[in-house]
């Protein structure tokens, strides 16, 4: 099974349980997941107001449409 989901946010959550902070991939791009690697890095310089995918050699593509009622975390934008 496979799913799109739009994510805004470019940067993980950090989360801090019993002292210890972990860091939380909020981009969806790391292959450490849930854990954030760094790869959010590659989303610094996407336009805003375009949307992007990714393949699996983490190169950045145009969508096609912007897929107006998908799914999103937009609520959660880089908070
Ligand atoms: S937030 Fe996704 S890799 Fe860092």
């Amino acid at each position: 099974m496979a799913r799109l989901v739009k994510r805004f946010r470019g940067k993980p959550y950090a989360v801090t349980i019993g002292g210890e902070t972990k860091y939380i991939c909020g981009c969806g791009l790391s292959s450490t997941q849930p854990f954030c690697n760094g790869t959010h890095k590659i989303t610094q310089s996407e336009d805003p107001g375009k949307l992007y995918w990714y393949d699996a050699e983490q190169h950045r593509h145009d969508a096609a449409e912007d897929y107006a009622g998908i799914c999103s975390d937009e609520l959660t934008r880089d908070k």
